[in-house]
């Protein structure tokens, strides 16, 4: 099957690598917007545009279903591109159900872009699952920017989160959902600001579950790693056609990028 994956940029690799993992054996077609990336500052007007656009390029590569690898997207554009367009469309939300679900008590942080945070989709969202008050929101757009620059650990990171929190009690959390497909690649810094108990809840693994049960596709539960090597390794293990706001991606250095991302994302994967 040909699968198309959007995101307004990197954040949304998270979901195809999870993908590389359950479903290894299908076609990717995934569109990264960089000229239009971050999303979770924009209007939803602009939003919903450049997600229109997106849809109806992929659908004319041929996609047999596409994945909103973007919780901001999502929140703003999904209903207008599902009336759209007649194929499945997949979009993606923070996993606060999981999270108040294998919680037992104390307090959940979501983290998300401010879009996805002020929009009307998180609030009915908690007011079905969060009947004990126990989530918190935060809005936070600077990972956006870390993750577009590969910067995923060090000194500025920790200071950013650091600083975002600085005013809350962090013992108290039992649980952070990643609310934004980007917020993936700093697994380990989390821990570091949260403590190491803090469990990490993000939505990939149950997006790619769903897909799967969609397409009436058989997903391949192995555990094993994927190391990439280089970027035939890429080009020989998996079927993906990458695309940066329109344009087909072939040259070297972008696909060793894309590479790097996806290596990453195998590290972060299990913590
Ligand atoms: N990756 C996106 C999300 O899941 C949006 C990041 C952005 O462009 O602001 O929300």
């Amino acid at each position: 099957m040909k699968i198309g994956i959007l995101d307004s940029g990197m954040g949304g690799l998270s979901v195809l690598h999870e993908a590389y993992h359950q479903l290894p054996n299908e076609e990717y077609f995934f569109y990264a917007d960089e000229e239009h990336v971050p999303y979770g500052t924009k209007t939803k007007e602009q939003i919903t545009e450049y997600v229109d656009a997106i849809t109806n390029f992929l659908i004319e590569k041929g996609i047999d279903a596409l994945v909103v690898a973007c919780n901001t997207a999502t929140s703003v554009a999904i209903e207008t591109i599902r009336q759209k367009y007649d194929i499945p469309i997949l979009g993606m939300e923070p996993a606060v159900k999981p999270a108040v679900e294998g919680t037992d008590g104390k307090r959940i942080m979501v983290i998300a872009t401010p879009v996805t945070v002020r929009e009307n989709k998180l609030k009915t969202l908690l007011s079905r699952v969060d009947g004990e008050h126990r989530v918190d929101i935060k809005a936070t757009p600077g990972l956006v920017t870390f993750a577009e620059e590969q910067i995923f650990e060090g000194e500025e990171v920790t200071r950013y989160l650091t600083e975002t929190f600085a005013d809350i009690d962090k013992s108290g959390y039992q649980a952070l959902v990643l609310g934004c497909t980007h917020f993936n690649y700093f697994k380990p810094v989390y821990k570091e600001v949260f403590g190491e108990d803090i469990l990490l809840i993000d939505g990939n693994e149950g997006t790619v579950r769903h897909l799967a049960d969609v397409l009436s596709l058989t997903r391949n539960c192995g555990v094993e790693k994927i190391e990439i090597q280089d970027i035939d390794d890429m080009k020989n293990r998996f079927h993906t056609t990458y695309f940066i706001s329109g344009k087909e991606v072939t040259d070297k250095k972008l696909l060793t990028k894309f590479m790097k991302y996806h290596n990453r994302l195998e590290f972060v994967r299990d913590i």
